[in-house]
């Protein structure tokens, strides 16, 4: 793949249909830093749906791009592992810290079962008011008529007040989520990326904060939070430290940065389909499907990888035991066999919430519901507020083909 081609879309058109096909790595973060990666993925759905790429930093790769491939491999756990990992780059050797989402049954299943209460249709009723609480006193808060970030004032400040009270995390440091959740997803190429040791560093400090709230619960009687669910369930009380720092970074990345993405690309979205946004200005009833089709088109998680256990059969390809297989949503989201006119952002879709944003099988997200409540409820208080919230400049996106999001959204409110 040319340099041009990474920086600028243009060319990137250009040499995704000219490049042999075993060139073609669209594991390079610089791509969705650029939003180059579109036309890549396009040419594998059609000329190489099941695509081998030899050479990547991380080792060789199977990439899957089409829907029904998708979902083969995600509800075949039996075949295609989350062991050791479910992104493409592989644990380090110095650090490995496990956690449910990259683990096979049993294990996996009884872990997964201690933290589903927090996401139960109670508890999320209890969370509706107060979500709607701060999703308001946040909207009121912010500038009118001057340019600010959408990221940080909105998506981020949102999202962590909820994943605070998920944990029920002391109030004053609720931030220090944000910068976990980040620091453990940050590549090489993110301007929060010093190195390994620096990173290892933050995230012992993360394990350590964490061990006094467990202290705490532990000795106290059960409550409803993810703490006190980790320290007293039967298949979690006795996880080491490294095991505890992987759970929570699962819990904290997963309630976090794939929600807040969701929200800012909903003002993105809306914005750069204006048709759509004045649909959805005539009819609030289509917030939910708004909702839904933002997370298809988002994909906040770009890929989830597995691993083969056994030399398997998939699109006419044969993947052997062992090797590292990735399924990209992102692509499986833009497939015209299974969802009619893909690229195009529609909020009044027939069945929205078809799609892979959440994957399927045993690992679908256990925080569907509860990221599809608050980005309601953030709409339904913005649109009693804000007729309109413009774009006052480009998105700047995260450099990962895992994390798919935004750095930065500039947005003006009109006076
Ligand atoms: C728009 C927002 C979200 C998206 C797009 C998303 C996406 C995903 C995806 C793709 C998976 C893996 C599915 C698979 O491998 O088949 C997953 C798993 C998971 N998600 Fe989410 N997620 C979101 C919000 C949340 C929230 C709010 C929480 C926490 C409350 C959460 C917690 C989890 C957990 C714990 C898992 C691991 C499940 C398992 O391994 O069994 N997610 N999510």
């Amino acid at each position: 793949m040319s340099s041009a081609a990474l920086d600028n879309r243009e060319a990137a058109a250009q040499d995704a249909w000219s490049i042999p096909l075993d060139k073609i790595n669209v594991a390079n973060p610089i791509l969705f830093k650029n939003d180059a990666m579109w036309p890549y993925f396009e040419r594998l759905r059609k000329e190489d749906p099941v695509h081998y790429c030899a050479e990547h930093e991380f080792g060789p790769y199977w990439s899957v791009t089409k829907y029904k491939d998708i979902m083969a491999v995600d509800t075949n756990h039996a075949a295609f592992s989350s062991e050791p990992s479910i992104t493409i780059a592989d644990p380090k050797d110095d650090i490995r810290f496990p956690m449910f989402i990259a683990m096979d049954p049993p294990k996996h299943d009884a872990q997964r079962k201690v933290v589903t209460p927090v996401v139960s249709p109670a508890n999320l009723e209890y969370l509706e008011p107060i979500i709607r609480e701060r999703a308001g006193k946040i909207l009121d808060s912010l500038p009118r008529g001057e340019v600010f970030d959408w990221v940080d004032k909105v998506s981020i400040e949102l999202t962590t007040m909820t994943l605070a009270t998920l944990f029920d995390f002391p109030w004053d440091d609720r931030r220090k989520l944000t910068y976990w959740s980040d620091i453990a997803t940050a590549t090489k190429e993110s301007p929060l990326f010093v190195s390994d040791e620096h990173r290892r560093e933050k995230l012992y400090e993360c394990v350590d904060y964490f061990m006094r709230l467990w202290n705490e619960r532990v000795n106290a009687p059960p409550k409803n939070d993810l703490i006190s669910m980790l320290a007293h369930g039967e298949s979690t009380r006795n996880m080491d430290r490294m095991e505890y720092l992987g759970n929570l970074i699962l819990l904290i990345v997963g309630g976090n940065d794939t929600t807040r993405n969701t929200i800012s690309g909903s003002v993105l979205a809306l914005n750069q389909n204006p048709d759509q946004y004045d649909k959805l200005r005539a009819n609030l009833d289509l917030i939910p499907s708004m909702v839904s089709e933002t997370i298809r088109w988002q994909t906040p998680l770009a890929h989830m990888r597995r691993n083969a256990t056994r030399d398997i059969e998939l699109g006419g390809k044969t993947i052997r035991k062992g090797d590292k297989v990735i399924m990209w949503y992102v692509s499986g989201n833009r497939d015209d066999e299974v969802i009619e006119n893909p690229n195009a952002y529609i909020i009044d879709r027939e069945r929205p919430r078809q799609h892979l944003s959440f994957g399927f099988g045993i690992h679908r997200c256990v925080g569907n519901r509860l990221a599809e409540l608050q980005l309601k409820i953030i709409w339904e208080e913005i649109m009693k507020r804000f007729p309109r919230i413009e774009l006052a400049g480009a998105p700047e996106r995260v450099a990962s083909s895992f994390v798919k999001g935004y750095e930065k959204l500039p947005v003006r409110i009109p006076n």
